[in-house]
């Protein structure tokens, strides 16, 4: 039996969706256990190109339960669409194996509204967020007015829950966001409904995954976005409104600390950042748009052009501290072949004094200069049947800088889109 939890450790779009579908192979669960339709996994299948946002990754291999955790927030709507667009690819043929928390709770038109209305209202100084109303329903969530998904199962609960917080809502719309404010009968309709639809799913998920672990099932965390976008470890406000660190995986599915065995960090080879926010080792200059090309660098889930920069070994050291990782992976090594170099960022300059760590100072973090080390790319076309020691030495150097930089082995290392272009150097549940 093992416990593992997969964490980003940049600013989400890691890969992360790939590394999982991955280790689902050896895994018997897989679970969501924070943010919601703001992420989205994409997984390359042969001649398929198939964008997770809610249901786990785990999804697409056969057999494997998938749970979303109370930590996650729900868009019914959106997940409902998702399940449709599974079936119609024949993947979820067994509506059991999905299990859907009950204390999850439930994002709500207004939600959207607020994100958007308030988005426009700051102006240059937005966030840059999804527009899919992550914030407002965790702000929700800790002022104790949320509405989750066992509420949606009773319809007289739900609808008092709904009139109470649809009055404050519209009031909020209408006279502080200058927007539209939203019917009540409408929404009371498409939420039952959607509940109708979802309530084969509802569960108690630490329940079901303290009953796994006693079968000595291997569970696998599927975090989304990454640790730089962390409510409290971020750079925060520039962050999403969750636990996106190994720590959300217990409160967000009700596991004990003591019951994990590892975190897995993923790691691109490179920087990406979506949305505002500082970035010191950004490139916006030809190589930072060659990135982009070269990677598809742009958001799965709103299509936006991701920004792009070298490697920060500060960003992943950091990572690897506040997560406990034991172990990387590292993605979309392929995007550096044939570049003239390539760059490490080790350290900062700041202020005039050299500085390991990121500081929780947004000003501070904006006057950061990264203090680079270069190194080789290669040219030869590489192929990862051979395993790691038969890849070109340049790239096996890289590999193993950022071993030592993270202080943490790069387990895994993946090459490109699809399954089989990468090279595991150890799989966490057969070793
Ligand atoms: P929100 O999560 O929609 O509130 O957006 C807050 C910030 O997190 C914005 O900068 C988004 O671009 C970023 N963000 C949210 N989800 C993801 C993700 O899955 N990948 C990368 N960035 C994300």
């Amino acid at each position: 039996m093992a416990n593992v939890i997969v964490v980003g450790t940049q600013w989400g779009d890691e890969g992360k969706g790939k590394v999982v579908d991955l280790l689902a192979k050896d895994a018997q669960v897989v679970v969501r256990f924070q943010g919601g339709n703001n992420a989205g996994h994409t997984i390359v299948l042969k001649d398929r190109k198939v964008i997770l946002h809610l249901v786990p990754s785990g999804i697409l291999h056969p057999g494997k339960k998938c749970i979303i955790g109370r930590g996650v927030v729900v868009d019914p709507g959106v997940l409902l669409e998702e399940i449709r667009q599974l079936r119609e690819l024949g993947y979820f043929t067994l509506d059991t194996l999905l299990y859907i928390s009950e204390a999850a709770h439930l994002i709500l038109p207004y939600h959207r509204e607020i994100d958007i209305g308030r988005e426009r209202l700051l102006g240059k100084g937005k966030i840059g967020t999804t527009g899919r109303g992550i914030g407002p329903v965790y702000e929700d969530k800790a002022a104790r007015s949320g509405i989750r998904f066992v509420d949606l199962l009773e319809e007289s609960v739900f609808r008092d829950k709904l009139k109470a917080n649809l009055e404050e809502k519209n009031f909020y719309l209408k006279h502080r966001l200058r927007a539209e404010p939203l019917e009540f009968q409408p929404i009371v309709d498409q939420y039952l409904s959607f509940g109708e639809e979802l309530r084969a799913f509802a569960c108690d998920e630490s329940l079901t995954l303290y009953e796994e672990m006693a079968k000595g099932s291997h569970i696998l965390f599927e975090g989304a976005q990454g640790m730089f976008l962390d409510q409290d470890f971020g750079t925060y406000p520039y962050v999403t409104s969750s636990n996106t660190t190994a720590g959300g995986a217990c409160t967000g599915a009700g596991v004990g600390p003591t019951k994990i065995d590892l975190v897995m960090g993923i790691c691109k080879a490179y920087t990406t950042r979506v949305g505002a926010g500082p970035f010191p080792t950004e490139l916006e200059d030809e190589l930072g748009l060659h990135l982009r090309q070269r990677g598809s660098e742009y958001g799965a889930t709103t299509g936006r052009p991701r920004r792009c920069g070298w490697l920060d070994a500060v960003l992943l050291r950091q990572a690897v501290r506040v997560n406990g990782i034991g172990s990387l992976a590292m993605t979309k090594v392929d995007v550096l072949q044939g570049l003239d170099g390539i760059k490490i960022c080790v350290a900062y300059e700041c202020d005039g004094k050299r500085l390991e760590t990121v500081p929780d100072s947004l000003l501070r973090l904006t006057r950061c200069r990264p203090i680079y080390e270069e190194m080789p790319s290669w040219n030869q076309e590489v192929h990862c049947k051979g395993g790691f020691d038969s890849l070109p030495p340049q790239l096996t150097n890289y590999v193993r800088r950022v071993e030592e930089l993270a202080g943490v082995p790069v387990d895994i290392i993946s090459l490109g889109a699809d399954r089989e272009e990468t090279v595991v150097r150890r799989n966490p549940f057969i070793s």
